[in-house]
């Protein structure tokens, strides 16, 4: 297949080395103007790919989106007039929201949406790590995206473990309750996942939870307190030495992803009417300690 990937971070940079090796042809689109970049995958030889080529882009039949959620918009908006209609988008970022965003731009392209727990780190521009296996799951955002099953096989291909989730919808709203479980506490504490397991954040985690839950159950998502919790407590221990993306973005004064999770999370409860206090507190600090390093700035 000819694919572009937008955004070649850490992520992109990832399944861009991947699916060139499983014999795709694989071009970036990044913010960089250079005609080519240089990558190489931990300590493999580095492959030359090209860079914002109108006509690669053109001729895709899929444009993978590898940009965090609150650079979607921007990321997308430029390049829309020069991708066919026929080209599959898929877009595979942490958070919800920001596809739902640009939907009428978007809805005469077939849409996919992506989750993963692959884990991957760029030490500089042209190198990227691959720091944990993990399990990536598609699902359709739109009519036409539901004949597009066939990417699991493609994807599956370059980088297992891929699946197909015709319930989408289930498996972002229960990654998005694990990072608003962990991404704004170790964010604000400056501490590891691990951190968490200890009993200081008990009450804290159950309350994050409880409040996500009655939101979840009102969204029509099928889930229970317990099964969240297992899953958020799985996560702590199986991540116990990591450092989670909002802890790396905070301790760097860079932007996070807040709006897209705890954010999306509190205008869902605000629909709903349901009362999220716990979940706003966080929010509301996340947000002053971004709002203060721009005032620096
Ligand atoms: N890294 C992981 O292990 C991991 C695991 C699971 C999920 N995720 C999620 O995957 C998403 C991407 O994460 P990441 O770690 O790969 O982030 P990242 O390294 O910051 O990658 C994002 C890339 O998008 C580029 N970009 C931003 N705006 C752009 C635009 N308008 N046009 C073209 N490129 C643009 C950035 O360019 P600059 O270099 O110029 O900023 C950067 O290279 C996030 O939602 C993250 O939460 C990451």
């Amino acid at each position: 297949m000819n694919i572009t990937i937008v955004g070649p971070g850490a992520i992109g940079a990832l399944w861009a080395i991947k699916l060139l090796q499983a014999g795709h042809n694989v071009s970036l689109w990044s913010r960089s103007s250079e005609p080519s970049v240089d990558l190489s995958l931990d300590e493999q030889a580095s492959i030359s790919f090209s860079n914002n080529d109108k006509d690669k882009l053109s001729e895709s039949d899929l444009v993978l989106f590898t940009v965090k959620a609150w650079q979607v918009e921007d990321a997308i908006t430029p390049l829309l007039q020069h991708i066919d209609s026929d080209t599959i988008l898929m877009f595979m970022h942490n958070g919800m929201g920001a596809v739902d965003a640009i939907a009428d731009q978007i809805n005469t392209h077939p849409v996919i949406l992506a989750t993963t727990t692959q884990a991957a780190f760029k030490p500089d521009r042209n190198h990227v790590v691959h720091t944990g296996a993990g399990q990536t799951q598609l699902g359709a955002f739109n009519q036409a995206g539901e004949k597009c099953a066939f990417l699991t096989e493609v994807l599956n291909h370059a980088l297992p473990d891929v699946s197909w989730n015709p319930a989408i919808n289930t498996a972002l709203w229960t990654k998005l309750a694990i990072n608003c479980a962990i991404n704004p506490l170790t964010g604000l504490e400056q501490i590891k996942n691990g951190d968490l397991s200890k009993p200081r954040f008990g009450n804290t985690l159950i309350a994050i939870l409880e409040e996500l839950t009655q939101v979840m159950q009102a969204e029509g998502i099928s889930c229970s307190f317990d099964e969240l919790e297992t899953n958020v407590n799985k996560v702590i221990q199986a991540t116990a030495k990591n450092n989670s993306s909002m802890k790396q973005d905070m301790f760097y004064q860079r932007k996070t992803e807040i709006d897209f999770i705890t954010g999306f999370l509190l205008k869902t409860a605000h629909r709903h009417q349901i009362d999220v206090p716990v979940n706003q507190t966080l929010f509301t600090q996340v947000k002053e300690q971004e709002n203060s390093w721009k005032k620096q700035d």
